[in-house]
């Protein structure tokens, strides 16, 4: 990882503030006001996947009464994942120079956006992060709380990234940053995204940055984190981490140089 030191950072864009959801009807006008009153310059992007619920159906009408608010309907529940590459898509296409990604149940607070995109004037990607000094977390059961602590240090360790938080989703990139990302070929579905930005983030050399937040669980609908997301994470994180390790040891040899 660079250490920015040294390096000049060009001015941050309009920011994007990207909100994947499925089934926030309860959360989706708080969130989208919460985020505008925060930081109104930026826009906001609603990537739902056609939520039963009818959480497109409101988000249209906050779009509709203000032209900073914007929605991209999916067809069904693809993943965390594919909502955030298609907010990314729609976001470069419409030349945002921030792309932002945050849940829309209130754990993430908008009112410490702010402060992320302060630290992006001197990084490439800013991370959210529960699990540096400072940082914490309200109202989580212990068992996720291990959960989360558990898969960040596993993640940390097989995949050498230097990050506390590495499975969070509260985040601020730059634009250019998300295009030297290779985002072509990017196969997580669930939560394991996150991981899999963080560790192409540090792979390709960019100045991450953690900044503490206070993530607040949800108090109204359903966390959508299930078996399947979990072991997901696991298998891929498995796979990333073996992946290195033979291409650095083939690597090492002197006959395949
Ligand atoms: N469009 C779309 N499609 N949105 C989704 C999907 C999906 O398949 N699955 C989840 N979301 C949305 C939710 O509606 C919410 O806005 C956000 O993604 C996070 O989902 P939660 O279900 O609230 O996640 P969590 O609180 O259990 O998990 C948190 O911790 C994870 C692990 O640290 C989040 O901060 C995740 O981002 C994080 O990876
Ligand atoms: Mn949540």
């Amino acid at each position: 990882m660079k250490d920015g030191g040294g390096r000049t950072f060009g001015p941050l864009g309009t920011a994007l503030v990207i909100i994947p959801t499925y089934n926030e009807a309860e959360n989706i006008k708080t969130v989208v006001g919460r985020v505008r009153a925060a930081v109104p310059a930026a826009h906001v992007l609603v990537a739902d996947d056609n939520s039963p619920d009818g959480t497109g159906k409101l988000a249209d009408e906050l779009a509709a009464a203000d032209d900073q608010v914007h929605v991209l309907h999916r067809t069904g529940k693809e993943g965390l994942g594919a909502a955030y590459l298609a907010g990314f898509a729609w976001g470069m296409e419409h030349d945002y120079g921030v792309l932002v990604e945050m849940d829309a149940d209130g754990s993430h607070q908008p009112e410490e956006l702010p402060r992320l995109l302060t630290a992006l004037k001197g990084a490439d990607l800013v991370l959210g992060s529960r699990w540096v000094p400072g940082g914490r977390v309200v109202n989580w059961p212990k068992s996720r709380e291990f959960l989360s602590r558990g898969g960040s240090t596993y993640s940390r360790l097989v995949l050498d990234v230097p990050i506390r938080d590495v499975t969070g989703g509260f985040r601020a990139f730059r634009r250019e940053t998300l295009e030297g990302l290779g985002l072509d070929d990017v196969a997580s579905q669930g939560y394991c995204f996150q991981v899999d930005l963080a560790r192409r983030a540090v792979k390709a050399g960019y100045h991450v940055v953690e900044v503490p937040i206070t993530f607040v669980e949800r108090e109204l609908g359903d966390s959508k984190m299930s078996k399947d997301i979990v072991v997901e994470a696991l298998w891929r994180v498995t796979a990333w981490g073996l992946g290195e390790r033979v291409g650095k040891a083939v690597g090492r040899r002197p006959e395949s140089r």
